[in-house]
């Protein structure tokens, strides 16, 4: 196979998680694309995976332990020999060590010593991966500019399911192939993303709200991030606002009225906005400051229209930038999106159906049709919302005279 991994030299670093056996899988398939690997390991990944895995596999001994009997292993020279260094499965131990620049073994020391790009591939429990402090050490690797290849959902070694599986090699390798290929067709484009719920009070105790997790906008703001865009994402109350990189923009806000003020402000000054937020549709019209005490059997709620944001974009929209919305509907799915896409003059409409499996709120995966004003279609099949969003940043960079995608 020709093509970026071509005579790459990639540095494969391995650590002790159960995940390491599928790095050898991911050293074979870097070798199909050309590259020349080279294996390190840290010792606990050395429990899980023998060096003679690894040394067999790459036809280069493997090193494990910065001495070895009367040898010094040069992390230096190794260091300086990668065109790249992915650290697949990284632990939240390799994590830590790294954000605080600690190098006691191999992989510690060969990543203070890489000039080279370096990606990470986390793998972990759920629990671990949502702890504060691997969020916090992860941001702090992203600052020092380390890639993050973002970890799929799914069954854990734990017998948990959810966030923390390693990226699936296949997925990696398609990651590092991006990331070397593309075109940063975005560069110096400013992109809006509205994404996630919003909630609105009734009293201080409650609020009305909706499903939505902010997962597809998360994966829609890296997905133009990796295309170079400068990111401006106005996020609704989404319960986990880690993991976004510090490259994007995020402007946390609560209700539709101030993710309306905060997106229309930033609009005239936009290439393109999308819109992935489950705004509100209707508001309490009066909020109680004291807390509604219950009395009687029912309870009459008045509520009032929010602003619609994305049409008054639409409305705002100068010749140049360019509106993509989403339609979330369980009945006449098309008809309805095609109404919208018109009524709110946007370039593009993303139609997600709650009837498909494995699509909409919560999940990691989607399936979205695709709606043009000229009446086209494009449908897209089930997916990771990882890789929907970079169809959409497509889609969007195909409507637009930008550059083009792929
Ligand atoms: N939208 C918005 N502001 C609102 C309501 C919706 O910006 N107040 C945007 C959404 O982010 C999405 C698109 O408009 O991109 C369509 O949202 P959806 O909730 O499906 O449609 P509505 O226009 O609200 O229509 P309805 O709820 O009647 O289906």
């Amino acid at each position: 196979m020709n093509g970026v991994l071509q005579n790459k030299k990639i540095l494969l670093a391995v650590t002790g998680s159960i995940a390491a056996y599928k790095s050898a899988l991911l050293a074979r398939m870097l070798q199909r694309h050309g590259a020349e690997v080279r294996i390190v390991m840290t010792p606990s990944a050395a429990s899980f995976v023998t060096p003679l895995t690894f040394s067999t596999l790459t036809d280069h001994p493997v090193s494990v332990h910065m001495m070895e009997g009367d040898q010094w292993n040069n992390h230096v020279e190794l260091g300086l020999w990668a065109d790249l260094l992915l650290i697949a499965p990284l632990t939240a131990n390799t994590m830590a060590k790294m954000a605080s620049g600690l190098a006691d073994n191999m992989v510690g020391a060969v990543y203070l010593s890489a000039k080279c790009p370096v990606f990470v591939a986390p793998a972990m429990d759920l629990d671990m991966w949502k702890h504060p402090a691997t969020q916090r050490n992860l941001v702090q690797l992203q600052r020092d500019g380390v890639t993050y290849i973002p970890v799929e959902h799914g069954l854990l070694a734990s017998g948990l399911s959810g966030d923390g599986r390693m990226a699936e090699p296949q997925h990696i390798v398609d990651f590092l192939i991006r990331h070397f290929s593309e075109e940063p067709a975005l560069i110096g484009k400013k992109i809006l993303l509205t994404a996630g719920p919003t909630k609105e009070p009734i009293d201080p105790v409650r609020f009305l709200s909706n499903h939505s997790t902010g997962t597809m906008g998360k994966a829609l703001a890296h997905a133009l991030l990796q295309k170079g865009a400068e990111v401006h994402l106005v996020l609704g109350p989404v319960c986990d606002r880690t993991a976004i990189a510090p490259q994007i923009n995020t402007y946390p806000v609560s209700t539709a009225q101030e993710m309306f003020e905060q997106a229309t402000f930033l609009f005239p000054s936009m290439d393109a906005a999308i819109m992935a937020a489950a705004v509100a549709d209707y508001t309490p019209a009066r909020y109680s400051d004291a807390k509604i005490k219950k009395a009687g059997d029912d309870l009459q709620l008045p509520l009032q229209r929010t602003k619609d944001i994305a049409a008054a974009l639409g409305k705002a929209k100068k010749k140049g930038q360019y509106l993509v919305g989403f339609a979330l509907e369980t009945e006449e799915e098309e008809k309805n999106a095609r109404t919208k896409l018109h009524k709110k003059n946007m370039d593009l409409i993303v139609l997600n159906s709650l009837r498909e499996e494995g699509a909409g709120f919560g999940t990691s995966t989607n399936k979205v049709t695709l709606l043009y004003p000229d009446g086209t279609q494009k449908n897209i099949p089930l997916k990771s919302k990882r890789e929907i969003a970079v169809d959409i940043v497509d889609a969007l960079l195909a409507l637009t005279d930008w550059g083009t995608a792929e």
